[in-house]
């Protein structure tokens, strides 16, 4: 991860996480960043200017003016800033960030600055939970400014639970993704996901489903979201749960529903791609009540669910789309088969006869296909696998 060029303006205020900054400081210098730190007169008595100054190699500013009647200019230094990062931030430093007050250089600073904005709070866990922390929080993110949740632990007061500054390594690559997501093709584009199997209802208790765990389309829409894109993930039935300020996550049962959000979004986005394991049939009728056990043997009359990828397909006009296929056998025809009947950009082809490979695992085996290449990928994590996927989508929408 490289800094390079990149001037970042730290914040301390006053709490006992003030200590892990001299690392964080020493590792941005290190990573070839600029840093600028200023600090709250409270901040001072948990870490030392000389200490922050010495590895930032610039002199720490704590007041409005210097000696010999020279002027620490709030503004200046919030116009250089490529981005400003206020940690640790108290409850207090905080609740006067959200109300617009400006009581000390900090403040001042915060106030004049145009640049994002990052914020790692710091503070005990009865504090951290307080209804007025919560609102000041949401406002924060109603700003526009990332927050770099604090983390579970033990605490100064001894106390165990959610309130730790963020560790330093974790702060870097935070912002670290922050700027490179800045310099991807995908950053302010809009990508619609779907992820997760569909569920079609027999009765009020049993329905058709799939062995999808979501797995790899929510690492799709992980990813995504990293590298700067809005992203639609539109789920069928999975026990995951993400959470990302740039991630809209609509959950649905059925085939139908699934197609309904997706089609709701199609025309608006750049990107879409079908991770979804639908189910190709639906129970023609679905009972009421719940269906005895009164007969030997039962049948259900199934008929063919739409197909949500090739609807897409037929709409297509901007937009770039990619499609899964899962296979048993002939793996390589059948998936170059859906790659032109379903009018896809490119097809990712997994197979359940690869170790490793398909549903519910972490990791993925891969063939990505398009109609001039194939590219084989070794066994990786899913997380992986979705940077694959997205950097080919990445490389597709430059040379477009
Ligand atoms: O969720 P995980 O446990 O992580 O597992 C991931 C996965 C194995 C589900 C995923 O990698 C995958 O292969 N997804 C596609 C599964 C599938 O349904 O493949 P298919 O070959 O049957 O369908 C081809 C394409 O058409 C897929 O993009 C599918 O989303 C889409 N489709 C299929 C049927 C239908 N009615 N509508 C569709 O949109």
């Amino acid at each position: 991860m490289s800094f390079s060029g990149k001037k970042i303006l730290i914040l301390v205020t006053g709490g006992i996480a003030a200590y892990k900054i001299n690392t964080l400081v020493r590792d941005f210098v290190k990573e070839n960043a600029e840093v600028q730190v200023l600090m709250t007169p409270d901040a001072q008595k948990f870490v030392s200017a000389l200490t922050l100054s010495t590895l930032s190699k610039k002199p720490v500013f704590t007041e409005f003016y210097g000696d010999n009647g020279t002027w620490n200019s709030h503004v200046e230094m919030a116009l250089w800033a490529d981005l400003i990062l206020v940690a640790p931030c108290t409850a207090n430093t905080l609740a006067k960030m959200v109300n617009g007050l400006c009581d000390n250089l900090v403040m001042a600073t915060y106030l004049s600055a145009k640049c994002p904005v990052f914020i790692a709070p710091a503070m005990d866990l009865d504090m951290y939970q307080h209804p007025s922390t919560n609102i000041n929080l949401e406002k924060a993110k109603q700003f526009g400014h990332h927050i770099i949740p604090a983390e579970h632990g033990e605490l100064a007061s001894g106390l165990i639970g959610q309130g730790r500054m963020s560790e330093p390594h974790t702060i870097l690559e935070v912002i670290g993704k922050y700027f490179n997501s800045k310099h991807s093709q995908l950053s302010g584009k809009k990508i619609l996901i779907t992820a997760g199997p569909t569920y079609e209802a027999i009765d009020p208790v049993r329905f058709i489903g799939n062995h999808s765990s979501g797995k790899m389309g929510f690492s799709l829409a992980k990813e995504a979201a990293e590298r700067g894109a809005l992203v639609t993930l539109v789920s069928g039935p999975t026990t995951l749960s993400i959470e990302h300020p740039n991630i809209k996550l609509i959950r649905v049962t059925s085939a139908k529903e699934m197609l309904t959000e997706v089609m709701e979004v199609f025309d608006s986005v750049d990107v879409a791609i079908a991770s979804a394991a639908v189910a190709d049939y639906t129970p023609k009728v679905v009972a009421q009540e719940k269906i005895k056990k009164n007969e030997d043997s039962f049948t259900i009359e199934l008929v063919k669910n739409p197909d949500i990828l090739k609807t897409m397909g037929q709409q297509k006009k901007h937009q770039i789309l990619v499609g899964f296929a899962l296979e048993t056998q002939n793996e390589m025809a059948n998936a170059k088969g859906k790659l032109e009947k379903k009018n896809l950009d490119m097809i990712v082809l997994n197979s359940l006869r690869d170790e490793g490979a398909g549903f519910q695992k972490d990791t993925n085996k891969i063939n990505l296909i398009t109609k001039d290449e194939i590219v084989t990928f070794d066994l990786k994590p899913k997380t992986e696998v979705a940077k694959d996927i997205l950097d080919a989508v990445e490389a597709r929408m430059e040379n477009k």
